[in-house]
């Protein structure tokens, strides 16, 4: 197969493991691909059947990329990532045009300081925001909260922060607005503890230095993790006044579900 039989074909141009559940890989992309900077899209492979398994998946680089970028769990049995987590550079994946989602700029309402609330793989399309121009045109400040289990489960969205100072587009845009708070919850870090406490407890503020509570006149938040965090972050920020916006109707935070799982 080929991009001229497939249109939606794509081809691997990259890939890093980041621990043996996660890694993340660049592929081409397709000439006419526009999106806006924390959308997703679905991307697959062919099936035994020869039908695609496809998956959504947040795009992890930003819109003015010339490749796409993906950050991805690797679920054992999982159908599709038991297989793209051997992916290989040169190798076609399929990738369907159709950018959707609610983490976007146009979403928020204009604020000062924008919170970035990811546990896990929910850091994909923190990703794409954090190198966005966008995102620092629009705020004065950015807290980029990300949880997981272990430290070594960090290892993607530390990179990618460190990098950000020494990007050429992003990096000045960046200098002294970026505050990063990576904490884990079952291993010993600098930082520990969930995000939904550190919020509601005031450690984070502690922590960074930073003018607390959040309030809906000054802060805006995208959040994406399990539905059970997004569900309980949501609560703790309508505590602090604010409220769910959408595409067709901008407000104070937005919500993206980093995968469908289970329970709730
Ligand atoms: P599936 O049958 O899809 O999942 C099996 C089980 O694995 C799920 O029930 C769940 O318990 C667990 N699981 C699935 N995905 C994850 C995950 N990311 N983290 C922890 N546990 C998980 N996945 C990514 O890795 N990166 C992304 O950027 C990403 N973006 C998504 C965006 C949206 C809007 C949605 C709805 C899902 C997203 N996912 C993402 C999840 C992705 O669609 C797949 O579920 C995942 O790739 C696993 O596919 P699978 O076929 O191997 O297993
Ligand atoms: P914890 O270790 O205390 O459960 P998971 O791997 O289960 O998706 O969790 C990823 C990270 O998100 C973990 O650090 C976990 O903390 C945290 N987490 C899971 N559920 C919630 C929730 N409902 N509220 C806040 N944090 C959560």
């Amino acid at each position: 197969m080929n991009q001229q039989i497939n249109p939606d074909l794509q081809t691997v141009t990259a890939v890093t493991h980041w621990t043996d559940r996660l890694f993340s890989f660049r592929v081409t992309r397709p000439q006419s691909l526009r999106f806006r900077s924390g959308e997703f899209v679905m991307i697959g492979l062919p099936g035994d059947n020869g039908k695609p398994i496809l998956r959504a998946y947040s795009i992890a680089s930003p819109a003015w990329d010339d490749e796409l970028e993906f950050y991805s769990i690797k679920v054992p049995d999982g159908p599709l990532t038991s297989k793209l987590q051997h992916i290989q550079v040169g190798e076609p994946i399929i990738l369907r045009p159709k950018p959707v989602g609610t983490l976007v700029h146009d979403a928020l309402k204009p604020g000062k300081r924008l919170w970035f609330l990811a546990t896990g793989t929910g850091f994909a399309p923190f990703a794409s925001l954090l190198r966005e121009p966008e995102t620092w045109e629009k705020f004065d400040s950015v807290v980029m909260m990300h949880t997981c289990r272990e430290a070594g489960e960090l290892a993607y969205g530390r990179k990618l922060v460190e990098d950000l100072q020494n990007d050429p587009l992003i990096g000045e845009l960046v200098e002294g607005k970026l505050h990063y708070y990576p904490t884990t919850t079952r291993e010993e870090s600098r930082y520990t503890g969930r995000i939904t406490d550190n919020l509601a407890n005031g450690t984070v503020f502690a922590d960074l230095g930073l003018d607390g509570p959040l309030t809906a006149e000054r802060d805006r938040a995208m959040v994406c993790g399990s539905l059970a965090f997004n569900k309980d972050v949501a609560a703790v920020l309508e505590g602090f006044g604010l409220e769910e916006g959408s595409n067709s109707a901008p407000a104070d935070y937005v919500i993206e579900k980093a995968f469908v799982g289970d329970g709730i």
